[in-house]
Formats: structure tokens, sequence, C-alpha cells
């Protein structure tokens, strides 16, 4: 799959903007604050119906509007496709396929896969697991509704099975509660261990080469599902039961997929605490681009990569094999300035005005 083309209306700081792009590199350049990462971020939007900014969702809105719009024309195998999403001060967002208005975010998964990456991203590496949570959920969803579907539902139940930990003090009626939430949960953990630790197993080899390759054979990385130890809905379901107590006594539920992490190490030392700098930024960055190679095999598409600033926190020999890299995917890079010789599409934005640059 790849994006013709963005229109933007009063999204962020763009007015009205058409953007064509080519199918290979597309250089998104431009001085501080012109309005890059907005493009990527309208992009992104598209493809998850999410920002990766933690905004509110109205924020897109260009001051002083009432609505904001987006709209993607993807060519596919099978054609075109439109993808349109219109954001207004009153109400809730509307996401379109082909002029069609979904009803649940899920049917937008699949449409446009997109793998994104900024510097930002090295909290997948140094912050808590839930960073790492949220990598292993938004690259399954894209690809598997079911998993979207599950972790949703899972949540969810896990929300109420709190709520009655926090608010029902008759120890009896309480165990009677839980013991109906244990059996609505077990098999949705179950499920989603499984897409986890197999999505990890199949991340692994892809990041060890894209590891090896930009540090030239210098380290090795190591990726581990990191969670609930139980294989089998009874245990899963024996283990909820046995951590009732710890549970009453914590005010929460204490065991399940939603305490998951993933374990990272380099060169068998575990790089969230030992890693430098450098390090991390390289690991994190591995495991995106080897999570566009599985989203790739699953879907049989290649997804879109969205490369927020990542040039300047790379050296240049690592600048270069990046670049190299991505000639995989349709790219979508954003500099301050591109001094490379390399085949590429370049766009200037410029206060939300984008103008093609010829050499
Ligand atoms: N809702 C909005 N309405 C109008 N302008 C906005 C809105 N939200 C953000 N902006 C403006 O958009 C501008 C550009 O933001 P963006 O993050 O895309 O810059 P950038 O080109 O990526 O810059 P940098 O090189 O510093 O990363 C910012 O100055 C910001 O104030
Ligand atoms: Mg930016």
């Amino acid at each position: 799959m790849k994006i013709k083309k963005i229109e933007l209306f009063g999204y962020r700081n763009y007015d009205s903007t058409v953007i064509e792009f080519d199918d290979g590199l597309n250089i998104i350049e431009g001085k501080n604050a012109q309005g890059k990462t907005n493009l990527l971020e309208a992009i992104y939007y598209c493809a998850v119906g999410k920002s990766f900014r933690a905004s509110r969702e109205k924020e897109v809105i260009k001051w002083n509007g009432d609505i904001a719009k987006i709209k993607l024309t993807i060519n596919k195998e099978i054609g075109n496709k439109i993808i349109e999403i219109i954001f207004s001060k009153s109400n809730k967002k509307t996401i379109k396929i082909d002029g069609i208005p979904i009803l649940k975010i899920g049917e937008l998964f699949g449409e446009l896969n997109a793998v994104f990456f900024s510097p930002d991203e090295l909290k997948l590496i140094k912050d808590s697991p839930e960073d790492r949570r949220r990598f292993m959920d938004v690259s399954l969803s894209q690809v598997y509704k079911d998993y979207f579907y599950s972790i949703s539902k899972y949540n969810k139940i896990l929300q109420s099975r709190n709520k009655c930990l926090k608010t029902i003090t008759d120890v009896n009626s309480l165990k009677q509660m839980l013991s109906v939430y244990n059996i609505q949960i077990a098999s949705i953990c179950l499920k989603i261990k499984k897409y986890r630790q197999s999505f990890l197993e199949k991340l692994n080899p892809y990041a060890k080469l894209a590891h090896n390759y930009i540090t030239s054979g210098q380290e090795e990385i190591n990726l581990e599902y990191s969670g609930i130890i139980e294989n089998s809905e009874q245990d899963i379901l024996k283990a909820l039961s046995q951590s009732e107590d710890k549970d009453i006594k914590m005010g929460f539920t204490t065991y399940g997929v939603h305490k998951d992490d993933i374990k990272v190490t380099v060169n068998g030392v575990d790089v969230r605490t030992f890693g430098s700098q450098g390090q991390q930024r390289t690991v994190a960055l591995s495991m995106k681009l080897a999570e566009l190679e599985i989203i790739k095999q699953d879907t049989k598409a290649v997804p879109i990569l969205l490369l927020d600033d990542v040039l300047s926190e790379l050296d240049n020999t690592r600048k270069l094999k990046l670049l190299k890299f991505c000639s995989k995917a349709q790219t979508f890079l954003t500099c301050t300035e591109f001094k490379f010789d390399v085949p590429c599409h370049r766009i200037n934005i410029c206060e939300g005005n984008a103008k093609i640059i010829k050499d």
C-alpha cells in the first residue's frame, strides 16, 4: 500500500493543503515549528485512528476553527481507497472509508498499516512496561482485529473487577463476584498471552537482523515475552483465584496480562537498566524496523514508515544505513535539513504550506 496524496483542512497549522507523495522515500523538510510532525500525525491518524501525541483529540482543530479534516488517498492492489477523518468541536470525530462512516474504530485497522518512530519512542525502552505493552497492542491490533477486540474486552472486564475490589466490602459477596470475573477473564488472558508471545517470537529474529545491521555487528539484541507463566485456561483460573486474597488487600487485580512486559537485552545485559543512551535508541529503532517486517509478513503488504526527526539522533554511518533500510517501504522522514545523495522526493513545509523541492 502506498499513500498517493493527503488533503488537510483546518488541521493544526494547516489551512487547506494538498500534498502528493512518491512511492519511495519522501523527505519532509523545513524549519522548526512549520508543521512537519503535524503532517506525520495526520497520516498516522488514518492508520490507527489516534494521535501519537498525548494530546486531546479536539486539539488538532486549527485554533479559532470549528472543524478539521484529513483526507488520505491510498493506492492498494485492489485500487484506490479514501480514508477521511473529520474532527468537530461539538461532535465526536467521524471516520469514513470510501465515503462510508465506520461504526467501530476496529474497522479502520488494516486499511493503512503504519510504523511510527520518533526520538520520543525511547520510552519504549526506558519507561514503564506500559509503553512496551502499548507497542505490542498497537502492532497486533493493526494486524489482528480479533486481538484488538480481545484486549478491549479484557480491559473492560479488568476495570469492572477492580471496581468491585474497591467498592464491595463484604468478603463473601466479593469472592462470589471475583469468581465470575475470573471465568470471564481466563480465556481472554490466555489468548492475549499467546498473541504477544508469538508476536515477540516472530519479531526477535528481525530485530536481531536490523540491530546487527545498524550496529555493524557490534551488538546482539534479544527480545522475550515476560509475563504470566501459565499456559492453559485452567492454570490461569487457578492463578487468578490464588491471587484473590492479595487482590482484596491491594484493591486491584494483581495477576494477568495487564502486567506483561518485554525483556530486552543487548549482548545479554538488560538494556533498560544498563544500556547507554545510544544503545537504547538503537534498540528502540530495531524493534520498530522489525515491526515493519512482521506486519509485512502478516498482511502481505508493506506498511508505511513514519520517521520523525530520527536523523539528528544518529551518526553518519547509522544515518545512511537507516536510509538504505527505508528503501523497503514507502517512507515519510522529517528533518530540518537533508544533505544525502539518495533518491528521494523532497517536500518543504513552511507555515503549513507544502512545496516540492527540485534539485
Ligand atoms: N490546533 C492548532 N492550530 C494551529 N496551530 C497549531 C495547532 N496545534 C499545533 N499548532 C502549531 O503547529 C506548529 C508546528 O508544529 P510541528 O510539531 O508540526 O512542527 P515541526 O515542523 O515538526 O517542528 P520541529 O522541527 O521543531 O519538530 C507549532 O508551532 C504549533 O504551535
Ligand atoms: Mg517535529
